[in-house]
């Protein structure tokens, strides 16, 4: 079981790096596109967090701690608007609203930093 549980951190990652890589492309060719890739990662690592979110697979005695990753919940909720309201905005003008583009990057990336860092 404990394989399986890092085998879905695996695919958990992997969402997390489509969604922030496909996002530092569009930074970085100063497009401010919200693209379907971005879309994917989320939905990825959103499922794959879900997964992991309930206590199996973890050595006896393991506590979760279900505050950090209810944060992580909210924060992928609100990417998730933005990646809508950002989809919408891109199909019409080719470009996602500044706030909306810069709010996706830093909040995914706020999100990876509350995985890492909040023990
Ligand atoms: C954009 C959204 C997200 C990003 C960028 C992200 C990023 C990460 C990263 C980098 C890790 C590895 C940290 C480590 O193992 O030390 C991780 C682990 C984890 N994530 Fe996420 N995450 C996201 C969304 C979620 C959501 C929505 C949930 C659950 C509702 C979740 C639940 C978890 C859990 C439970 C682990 C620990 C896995 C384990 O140690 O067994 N994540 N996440």
């Amino acid at each position: 079981m404990e394989i399986l549980r890092h085998a879905v951190l695996l695919v958990h990652l992997s969402g997390f790096a489509i969604l922030f890589g496909a996002w530092v492309v569009e930074a970085v060719r100063r497009t401010g596109a919200v693209t379907a890739l971005m879309n994917w990662g989320l939905l990825i690592a959103g499922v794959a967090g879900l997964a992991l979110a309930a206590p199996w697979g973890v050595p006896e005695g393991v506590e979760f701690n279900y505050a950090k990753i209810g944060t992580k919940l909210v924060i992928l909720l609100i990417i998730g608007a933005l990646l809508g309201i950002g989809t919408a905005r891109t199909k019409r003008n080719g470009s996602a609203p500044a706030g909306v583009f810069w709010a996706i990057g830093i909040l995914t990336f706020v999100n990876a930093a509350i995985a890492t860092l909040w023990r």
